[in-house]
Parts: structure tokens; sequence; C-alpha cells
């Protein structure tokens, strides 16, 4: 099977996980835009559910596909969260961001009962830390914060360059009107204690460990689609 046949895989079987009347967190991303494409069919065979996008991409595909859409402050209380990720390591601790959309995200996730994430299982990593860290910063001060970051990581051991993203030539915009460094580390072996530190910096908004928030993996492979569940605390 092919990368994209294996998202679509993994999509399929999240749907599962949806029930009529759900209040649904919707990811942003290739893996999340294959599950939205098969929501829309279950939508216009009669599911009843009404959808919250993590992105303005998403939102713009599933007014284009027909799933309803309210805002988050519409339904603060979600019942369902499902979402593509860039790494799962074996705790199911995630990186995300790949897409700029880490923010919205991980404020759409925690907002919901359950956060079921879907991947290929090129996704499964050891540890975090192989794709670069995206780290979302308000855009006053950015040398002033990259430097405080840069200075948190070393205290914790870790290297890298913490790079502004590019897009076209320009500092990627993310839909919050912020910027992104994306941290190169290599392996992360304490992300808890990476993320209380970025936590720490007044200029990061956010970054893109979610630590500890997924209830499933769902994650598909050429021999078979894996649920795989969050060790017990
Ligand atoms: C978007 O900002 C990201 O968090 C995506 O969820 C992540 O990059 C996975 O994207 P793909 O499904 O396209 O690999």
């Amino acid at each position: 099977m092919s990368q994209d046949e294996l998202k679509i895989a993994a999509a399929r079987a999240a749907l599962s996980h949806v029930e009529d009347g759900m209040k649904l967190g919707i990811g942003t991303g290739s893996t999340a835009n294959a599950f939205i494409q098969l929501l829309a069919e279950r939508v216009g065979e009669g599911l009843r559910v009404v959808g919250v996008p993590t992105s303005e991409q998403t939102a713009r595909l599933c007014l284009e596909l027909g799933v309803p859409l309210t805002a988050l402050d519409e339904a603060p209380r979600l019942d369902l969260c499902i979402d593509g990720a860039d790494e799962i390591d074996p705790n199911l601790n995630l990186t995300k961001g790949g897409g700029g959309a880490l923010l919205r995200e991980k404020i759409v996730a925690h907002a919901a009962a359950k956060f079921i994430v879907i991947a290929d299982e090129s996704k499964l990593v050891p540890a975090l830390g192989t794709f670069p860290l995206p780290i979302e910063v308000n855009p006053f001060g950015l040398e002033a914060t990259r430097r405080n970051i840069e200075d948190a990581y070393a205290a914790l051991g870790l290297s890298g360059e913490a790079r502004l993203r590019v897009r076209d030539g320009q500092p990627f915009e993310t839909d919050g009107g912020h910027i992104i460094l994306d941290a190169s580390f290599g392996h992360i072996s304490d992300p808890k204690a990476l993320s209380d530190a970025l936590h720490a910096i007044p200029g990061v908004v956010e970054h893109g460990m979610f630590i500890g928030m997924t209830s499933l993996a769902i994650v598909a492979g050429s021999e078979s689609v894996r649920v795989l569940e969050a060790p017990k605390a």
C-alpha cells in the first residue's frame, strides 16, 4: 500500500469512533484531510455531526465538502478530536505542527473528551525529536525569544538550531498571526522538562509536543491497522 492508502486506512478506522450527534474536533494535514473526505461521505448519507476545525485550511475543506462546522466558543466541550501527527512515541506523546496548525490543534484536542491520532506507521518513533520541533512564537522580540529558547534547551543538554520557518521567501505566519521556529534536536529524552522550559519563556506561544493528551493512536501499516492505547500513568 502507498503512504496515501495507509493514511486513508487509518482515517477509515477512526471513522468507526464517530457517533451520531457528536461534536468533533477536526485536525489539519494530509491524514486529517483523508478523514474529512470520509466523514463528508458519511454526512452525505445522513450522519449528524458538527465539527470544530483546527485551521483555516481544514475549515475550507470541510465547507467545500459539506461538513457542518461551528466555532469552539459555541461548542467548548467536544466529544472527540481526530488529527494526524508528525511523530508518535511509545507513550503516544506526539510531535505536531509540521503544517503550522499546532496552537489551534492543541486547544481543540484539549477541549475534547477523547483525542485519537491517525497516522501511517512511518510516524512511529522510539523517541520524539527526529522531526524538528515546531515552536510558535510571537513575532515581537523574535531574536530575544530565540536566544531564550536556545538557552533553555541547552540547559537540558539539548543542542540544535531553532530555525525560522519560511514560506515563499517570507516568515511563515500561523492562523494566529504568529511565526514558527523549527528546532532540530535529534532526540528529546525528557519531553515534559522541555515543555515546561519552553512554556516559561514569555514570547513562546506554544510548542508542538502533545504530551499525555492522546487517548488512542490508529496506525496503519502494510500488514494491518493497529489501535494503540496510551500506557496507564
Ligand atoms: C499540522 O499542523 C500538523 O500537526 C499535522 O497534524 C501533522 O503535520 C501531520 O500531517 P500529515 O498528516 O500531513 O503528515
